[in-house]
């Protein structure tokens, strides 16, 4: 019998992309998040998921190409699809600012994305794009003007779609019959491993094991072959499927090993989310121990990177502007505002200031990225905090 089992509740948060104008705004938005495991399928969601249009409109602040981490990894992703796949077609769901979807120029390329802002710039790049929500009626109005897919490239987006089986009933639909679908989005494996908790908000309404998205995409018809672990977003999954019932298929070993590891730590069985639960208890308590510390000191505190992701950290930790003086961020879009939740101002990047000694790692998945680039900051004795894989000075 299908169980849905609550484990862990992390109080009231925000919106993560709605980033305010001012420090004390009115009606600000708070739902209860949740975490909840499914005993049958073993999926691991939010209890509640909040209304998409709250989260995905003509504001949308994220931008895939922010990041030359990200930049680099889609170029090189793109190359590897056209070597061994030789697409004719290509759809991306949630195709954000273009960053991949660009690369397929020439060829029939076409994008999903139902922020209007961000599908505007696509537009203008001249690639054909749906702002629109990916829906089974989106597919068939899709399909009959472009026919089916060769490939479709899914990162950082499934994991925001709350009606699964829709999703990936539209998916299969939409695929050729030799079509390969690439799914990407954050691991639960190392999720659970790295005690990384903010995995965790309003738009990711799913953290995906393996072992889930097999039980659930076999029964829609799709089966996947391949997975890549990539280091992106803090720990990622690239999973390959094709049509369940196409006999080409090769599947590689790395699938069996994958689920053979993840029944291993235990993802199947309730114990490791009250394990996982526990830690991030422990997580919180030994992150504000931290802060308390430097503040005695009167140090200054900055945060670096103002995600999404850190959002779930400050506000269930309540780090308000009392512990982090501000963020720096490069985003044009969420400098001059303040951060939702927990109202910390947010400042245009150009560089640490030399007054400043301590910097929350809100961006710590570019941990490689921001250590090389502060290579200044460091030698003069300056402190990143993280909470990944657990609290601590780095
Ligand atoms: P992102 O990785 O997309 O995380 P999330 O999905 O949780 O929001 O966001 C990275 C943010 O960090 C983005 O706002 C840009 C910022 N950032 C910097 O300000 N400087 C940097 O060097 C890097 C790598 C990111």
């Amino acid at each position: 019998m299908q169980k849905k089992i609550n484990f862990i509740d992390l109080g009231k948060h925000p919106i993560t992309n709605n980033f305010l104008n001012f420090s004390n705004p009115k009606n600000e938005f708070f739902y209860n998040l949740k975490l909840i495991f499914n005993s049958e399928t073993k999926l691991v969601s939010l209890a509640k998921f909040v209304s998409p249009k709250k989260m995905f409109n003509e504001k949308y602040a994220h931008r895939a190409s922010a990041s030359k981490t990200m930049q680099v990894a889609y170029t090189k992703l793109a190359k590897l699809i056209k070597k061994e796949y030789k697409p004719e077609s290509i759809l991306e769901i949630g195709s954000n600012d273009g960053v991949f979807i660009k690369h397929f120029k020439g060829i029939n390329n076409l994008g999903v994305e139902p922020c209007k802002n961000l599908a505007l710039i696509t537009k203008k790049m001249g690639i054909k794009t749906y702002d629109d929500f990916w829906t089974y009626k989106l597919s068939k109005k899709i399909i009959k003007k472009h026919k089916r897919f060769d490939v479709i490239y899914s990162a950082n987006t499934i994991s925001h779609i709350h009606n699964l089986d829709e999703t990936f009933r539209a998916i299969n639909n939409s695929l050729n019959d030799n079509g390969v679908f690439i799914l990407e989005d954050p691991s639960l494996f190392e999720v659970i491993k790295n005690t990384s908790y903010d995995q965790f908000y309003d738009e990711h309404a799913y953290v995906f094991s393996i072992t889930a998205l097999k039980n659930i995409t076999e029964k829609l018809g799709l089966k996947i072959f391949k997975i890549e672990q990539l280091e992106t977003h803090g720990g990622s999954n690239r999973v390959y499927f094709k049509k369940l019932h196409n006999n080409k298929i090769k599947i590689s070993n790395i699938v069996s090993r994958q689920l053979k590891n993840e029944e291993k730590l235990g993802i199947n069985d309730l114990k490791i989310y009250k394990k996982f639960a526990k830690n991030i208890r422990k997580s919180k308590k030994n992150l504000i121990k931290i802060f308390k510390q430097i503040k005695k000191n009167n140090e200054l505190i900055i945060g670096y990177g103002a995600t999404y992701k850190s959002s779930t950290v400050l506000n269930y930790c309540k780090l308000t502007s009392k512990y982090i003086d501000y963020f720096l961020d490069t985003t044009p879009t969420k400098v001059g505002k303040f951060t939702p939740g927990t109202h910390i101002p947010i400042l245009k990047y150009n560089g640490i200031p030399d007054n400043v000694n301590f910097a929350f790692l809100g961006a710590w998945n570019f941990k490689s990225e921001i250590f090389k680039k502060e290579k200044k900051f460091i030698k003069r004795g300056g402190k990143f905090i993280t909470h990944v894989p657990y609290p601590k000075l780095i």
